[in-house]
C-alpha cells in the first residue's frame, strides 16, 4: 500500500462540520466591520521578510524565532506573513491610500503562520480577522476601535472575556520607563531567563510578559507604566478610558499589558479569557503612530487590533452558543423510476432557480434507500416523484418532521417552500 501523506505538524482541516462554524464566524465579523464602515483589504499571504523585520521588531519572537522564512529562485528572501498589520500598511503606502484625504478604515481575514511549539489554541498556520485605522490620533478613534472589537465579542454572543487595557506611552516617555525597568530587572540578572537577559538592555519591556514562573515573579514588583507617562500621553489615555465609558464598554486597567510587538506606543488592549488555559489572547492590539513613516510612508498615526479565529471559535463552543443552523436542504429529492428523471430534474432546477437548497442522489433508485438518505441528510422535505405525479404533474411533499404528506402542483409547491424559514 503506498505511504499516507500526513498535514504539516500545527495545522488542521477545516472539515465540513466544522465549516459553516467558521462562515458565520467570518460573516459575523464582516458584517460588524462594515457596520463601522471599515472596508476590506486583501493582502498576499507572502512579503519582503524586510517588511516584517523592520515593523514587528528584530527582537521579538515572532521575528527571532518564529517566521517562515525561504528565499525564491532569484534568491530574494521572502516570509509568510506572521501577521497583518504590517502587510496593511506595506499596502496602504504603496497605493497612496492617504490620497482620499479620509481616515482609512480597512479590515481583513486569513492565514497568518508563525513557527510556535504548536499547543492547544496555538497553530503554525492560524486565522487572523483584525482592523487597522490609519490617519487620526484622536482618542475617540481608540475608543471606536475597541468598541468594534467588543461589539464583535457581544454579537457572538460571548459572556467569558474581560477587556483589557493599557498605554504604553510614546517615543518620549517610554525610555524613561525602560530605563526603571533595566535598574529594577538589574538586581535580579542571576535569576531572569537566558531570553530575558538577552532582551534586558534592547526591550526590556518584553520582561515584563515572560512565561517563566521565575521571572514572572520578578516582574510583579517591576514599577508601573502608568507612572512614567508624560502628560500627552496620559491625557490621551483618560480621554480613551472616557469615550469607552459613553460606549458602554466594559474594560479594566492592566498595566502589565505590553504587546509582543515592537510598533505599539500609547494605547494597547487585549481580550482575555479565562477558559482556554495558557492561550488566553482571544485579541490584541493598539496604537502605533510611527509605523507608517518609519516604513517609509507619510506620518500619520493608526490604531487597529487583530484575533485568533480559532481560540474564538473554541470559546464560543465552551459556552455552548449558537453557530446558526447546520446546512441541511430543504429538499431532497426521491425520484422513483427512470422515466421520471427528466421532470424531476426539471422541479429540481426550478427549485435551485429560486435559492432553494435541493439534494438529488441519483445512484439511488428504492424509495427505502432515498428516504433514508433523506433523513440522514437532515433534509427538510422529502420532495417524491414517481410516474402517477409526473402524470399529473404534481409533486408530493413530505414534512420529514411533522410526518405529513400533500400532493401539490408545482406553483403550489414554490408557494410552500418560499417562506423563509423552509428554505434552509
Ligand atoms: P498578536 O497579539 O500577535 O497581534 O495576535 C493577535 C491574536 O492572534 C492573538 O490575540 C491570538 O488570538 C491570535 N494568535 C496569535 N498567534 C497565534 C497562533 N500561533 N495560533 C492561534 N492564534 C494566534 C497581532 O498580530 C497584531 N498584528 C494585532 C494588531 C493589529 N495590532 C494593531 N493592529
Amino acid at each position: 500500500m503506498a505511504d499516507k501523506i500526513s498535514i504539516p505538524r500545527g495545522t488542521y482541516d477545516i472539515l465540513p462540520d466544522m465549516s459553516y462554524k467558521w462562515q458565520y464566524v467570518t460573516r459575523a465579523f464582516r458584517d460588524i466591520a462594515q457596520i463601522f464602515d471599515f472596508r476590506e483589504i486583501v493582502t498576499p499571504i507572502f512579503e519582503n521578510a524586510d517588511l516584517f523585520e523592520r515593523s514587528v521588531g528584530e527582537v521579538t519572537d515572532i521575528v527571532e524565532k518564529e517566521m517562515y522564512k525561504f528565499s525564491d529562485k532569484k534568491g530574494r528572501v521572502f516570509a509568510l506573513r506572521p501577521e497583518g498589520t504590517a502587510p496593511v500598511v506595506r499596502s496602504f503606502i504603496e497605493n497612496s491610500l492617504h490620497k482620499s484625504g479620509n481616515i482609512a478604515k480597512l479590515f481583513y481575514s486569513g492565514p497568518m503562520f508563525r513557527y510556535d511549539r504548536p499547543q492547544k489554541g496555538r497553530y503554525r498556520q492560524f486565522y487572523q480577522y483584525g482592523v487597522e485605522l490609519i490617519g487620526s490620533d484622536h482618542p475617540y478613534t481608540d475608543a471606536e476601535v475597541i468598541a468594534l472589537a467588543d461589539s464583535f465579542m457581544k454579537k457572538l454572543g460571548l459572556k467569558g472575556y474581560r477587556l483589557e487595557i493599557n498605554s504604553i506611552g510614546c517615543s518620549k516617555c517610554s525610555p524613561r520607563y525602560d530605563e526603571s525597568l533595566k535598574k529594577y530587572f538589574g538586581l535580579y540578572k542571576a535569576e531572569l531567563c537566558p531570553d530575558c537577559l538577552r532582551r534586558l538592555d534592547k526591550n526590556p519591556k518584553r520582561l515584563l510578559d515572560c512565561k517563566n514562573n521565575n521571572c514572572r515573579k520578578i516582574a510583579e514588583n517591576a514599577p508601573s507604566i502608568l507612572d512614567f507617562l508624560d502628560n500627552e500621553c496620559r491625557s490621551a489615555f483618560e480621554m480613551v478610558k472616557e469615550y469607552l465609558n459613553l460606549m458602554n464598554v466594559e474594560f479594566v486597567i492592566n498595566p502589565r499589558i505590553i504587546r509582543g510587538l515592537d510598533y505599539y506606543n500609547k494605547t494597547a488592549f487585549e481580550i482575555i479569557t479565562d477558559s482556554l488555559g495558557a492561550q488566553n489572547a482571544i485579541l490584541g492590539g493598539g496604537r502605533y503612530n510611527t509605523l507608517i513613516k518609519d516604513l517609509g510612508g507619510p506620518d500619520l498615526p493608526a490604531i487597529g487590533f487583530a484575533g485568533g479565529f480559532e481560540r474564538l471559535i473554541s470559546l464560543m463552543q465552551l459556552e455552548k452558543l449558537s453557530f446558526g443552523p447546520e446546512p441541511a436542504p430543504a429538499v431532497y429529492l426521491v425520484v422513483l423510476g427512470e422515466n421520471t428523471i427528466p421532470y424531476a430534474l426539471e422541479i429540481c432546477y426550478n427549485l435551485r432557480d429560486k435559492e432553494i437548497t435541493v439534494e438529488f442522489d441519483i445512484e439511488k433508485n428504492s424509495l427505502k434507500a432515498q428516504m433514508k438518505a433523506a433523513n440522514r441528510a437532515n433534509a427538510h422535505y422529502a420532495l417524491i416523484i414517481g410516474e402517477e405525479e409526473m402524470d399529473k404533474k404534481k409533486v408530493t411533499l413530505k414534512n420529514m418532521t411533522a410526518g405529513t404528506q400533500e400532493s401539490l402542483n408545482k406553483e403550489e409547491l414554490l408557494l410552500r417552500l418560499n417562506s423563509p424559514i423552509d428554505n434552509r
